[in-house]
Formats: C-alpha cells, sequence, structure tokens
C-alpha cells in the first residue's frame, strides 16, 4: 500500500514536472529590456513617499520592531511570517546590506522585482509580496523608491527559507500563476475625479488595499468582481471588513481621521494589520489620505463578496 502511495506520488511528480516543462516557454519569468530604467535619476525624498504609501516597512522590518522607535521601522531585517493556505512566508531581509540584503542590486532589478515578481537570478517570486499591486508603479516611482531604500540601515541579518509544502515550494509552477493573474491595469475605472485618480494609484499601485480587503478564488487570485468587499483573514480568526460604500458608510473627513489617527467614527482604534496600515499612511501628506479617502467613495458597492 505504502509502496503503491510512493509510487502514485513518483508519478504525480513527474507528471507535474512534464507539464511544468511543457508549460515553461510560456511562464518563464519575465524581465524589463536592460535600459528600461536607464535616464531616470532617483530622488530619495520623493522615494520615503512612495515607501510609506507602498508599506514596505509593515512587511520587511524586524518582527520585534518597537512601536515607539520610528527608526526601527526603517531597519529592514525581514522575519515577519505570513500563514496563507499554501504555508508560511517570511519577508526577506531588502536592507542594503551587501551579503544579506540588496545592497548588491540596480534599480532595474528592484523594477523587476516589483514589476515581474522576477529576482535577479531569473525566480519568480511568490505573490505573498504583493508585485500584483506593484506591477501598477511607475517606473519613475520605482527608481525614487530604490534611491530611499539605499539611504537605509544595513542589517546583516540572514533571510529565512519559507515552510511551504509540495507541490507550492516548486517556483517554476508560478509561472502559470502569474499567467493567470499577474497584469497591469486598474480594477475601479469610469469618470474619475483627478483626487480620486491619485486614490486610485495610491490604493492600486501602492497601498495594496486589494490584498488584504478583496477576497481570492480557489487558486489565491484576486477575485475583481468583488473588489474591497472583505475576506477571510488567512491562517487566523475572523474578516478583512468590506470596505465597499455598501458597508461602509462613514463620510471622508471620517475616512482621513482613521488613515491619521485610526480612530473610527465610533472612537474604537484599528487593530491587527490595519494598526500598521495606519501606521504608514500617517506618514504621508494629508492630500495622500484625502485621495485615498475619495477613492474609496468611487470603488462600486458590493454588498457580500458574489460566489
Ligand atoms: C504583504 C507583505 C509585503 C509587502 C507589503 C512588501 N513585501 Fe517585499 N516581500 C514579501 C515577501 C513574503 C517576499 C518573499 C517572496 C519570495 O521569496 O518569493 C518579499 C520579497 C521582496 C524582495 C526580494 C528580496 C530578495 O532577497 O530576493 C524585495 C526586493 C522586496 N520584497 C521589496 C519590497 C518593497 C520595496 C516593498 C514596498 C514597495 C515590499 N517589498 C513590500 C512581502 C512583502
Ligand atoms: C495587511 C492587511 C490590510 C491592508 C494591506 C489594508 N487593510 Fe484596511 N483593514 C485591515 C483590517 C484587519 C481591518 C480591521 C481593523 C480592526 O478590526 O480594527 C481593516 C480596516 C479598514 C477600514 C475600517 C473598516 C471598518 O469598517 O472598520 C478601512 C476604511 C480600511 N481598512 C481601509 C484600507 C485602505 C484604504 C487600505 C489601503 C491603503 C487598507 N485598508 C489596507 C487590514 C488591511
Amino acid at each position: 500500500m505504502l509502496r503503491k502511495l510512493r509510487r502514485g506520488a513518483a508519478l504525480g511528480a513527474v507528471l507535474l514536472a512534464g507539464l511544468a516543462a511543457l508549460a515553461l516557454p510560456l511562464t518563464r519569468p519575465e524581465r524589463a529590456p536592460a535600459d528600461a530604467m536607464a535616464g531616470l535619476e532617483g530622488d530619495a525624498t520623493r522615494g520615503a513617499r512612495i515607501f510609506d504609501a507602498a508599506g514596505c516597512a509593515g512587511c520587511h522590518m524586524a518582527p520585534n520592531a518597537p512601536d515607539g522607535e520610528p527608526q526601527a521601522r526603517l531597519r529592514l531585517s525581514g522575519g515577519q511570517e505570513f500563514a496563507s493556505p499554501f504555508g508560511t512566508f517570511r519577508a526577506p531581509n531588502i536592507s542594503p546590506d551587501p551579503e544579506e540584503g540588496i545592497g548588491r542590486w540596480s534599480a532595474l532589478d528592484l523594477y523587476n522585482a516589483l514589476h515581474f515578481g522576477t529576482s535577479p537570478e531569473g525566480r519568480h517570486y511568490y505573490p505573498a509580496f504583493p508585485y500584483t499591486t506593484y506591477v501598477n508603479a511607475s517606473r519613475q516611482d520605482v527608481a525614487d523608491l530604490y534611491a530611499y531604500l539605499m539611504t537605509l540601515p544595513a542589517d546583516a541579518t540572514p533571510s529565512r527559507p519559507h515552510e511551504v509544502a509540495f507541490p507550492f515550494n516548486i517556483r517554476a509552477g508560478l509561472g502559470l500563476w502569474k499567467a493567470l493573474f499577474l497584469r497591469p491595469g486598474w480594477v475601479v475605472t469610469g469618470a474619475l475625479s483627478p483626487e480620486q485618480t491619485r486614490g486610485r494609484y495610491l490604493a492600486e499601485a501602492l497601498g495594496h488595499c486589494g490584498e488584504c480587503h478583496t477576497p481570492r478564488n480557489a487558486l489565491g487570485g484576486l477575485r475583481r468582481d468583488a473588489w474591497l468587499a472583505g475576506a477571510p483573514i488567512p491562517g487566523g480568526r475572523g474578516h478583512f471588513p468590506n470596505i465597499t460604500p455598501a458597508r461602509l458608510d462613514w463620510s471622508e473627513a471620517d475616512l482621513i481621521e482613521y488613515f491619521t489617527s485610526g480612530f473610527t467614527p465610533e472612537y474604537d482604534s484599528a487593530g491587527g494589520h490595519m494598526a500598521l496600515v495606519v501606521r504608514n499612511l500617517a506618514l504621508l501628506p494629508r492630500e495622500d489620505r484625502a485621495a485615498l479617502a475619495a477613492y474609496l467613495q468611487a470603488v462600486a458597492p458590493v454588498p457580500e463578496a458574489p460566489s
């Protein structure tokens, strides 16, 4: 029986490898042309704003970074864990350390990671790294972000491996996932004011609000038909709330207050993952928080995620 099972597993693996080999030409990690970032001058001050809007520190700072120290969140040693139905992911070190971090990376390497989910060695990244959002970020913003990242303190903490089970531990399989779900483009379209358009960029190219607030299909792809309509928290209890206008009836001023202080109109304070998000949003200029609030009012109302 056991032998049969093993043989079955081996056969499965061979089949899977065969399929992956067939699909490989279609799903090879993509990269930008070598001159894609040529001529772009990065501005670290602008980059700081991108960094805060994109929430990079929320995932890449140390798991034990003390709350009260603003500098602690800038030490991007990695190590935080993210549960998912496919296993546990660990954020890597992205400090400018040349050995353990990304100190040897070029701006083009960063662009390929954020835009294509492709590593400098040409491997696929897992979408736990929200490049499905960052694919919409402009090259100038990536150049600015790169300039800023290189000013942060280097940290020599080694990155730790993910704990992901077969077959999800085979990165080549991610090519298929990307072919299905990774594409640039906006979810919220139609007649938007300039402020809402700015808010959409902040939400859909940087702030990755959808990565938590949007439900996923069985393969882990975001359900664009139920954008921001709420989702179960993976590996945890409870729900990411529905923040479409069908459920969230806060005024723009309420939203701006929430993104600034974390206080809801009922004087609750933002908890869980959202506390970290607010910590980043609070660092942005007020006009960016106002733009996010304006964007949320342009999202299609979805009372409940349709199944
Ligand atoms: C939701 C959590 C999350 C956020 C937000 C996030 N990352 Fe990551 N990032 C990850 C995970 C998880 C990985 C590992 C992916 C893998 O191994 O396939 C990763 C990988 C990376 C890598 C590759 C590092 C290496 O050693 O190959 C870089 C660079 C990176 N992230 C930069 C950023 C930047 C810059 C931002 C902000 C714009 C950001 N990340 C935001 C979770 C996150
Ligand atoms: C890492 C996951 C995560 C991300 C990313 C995220 N949120 Fe949230 N959000 C949450 C959680 C969890 C809550 C519930 C907080 C609580 O219960 O106190 C929440 C609550 C909220 C609420 C309050 C809803 C209510 O009914 O109380 C708003 C508004 C909101 N998020 C907007 C946003 C916007 C806008 C973005 C993108 C800029 C965003 N969120 C990104 C996890 C996230």
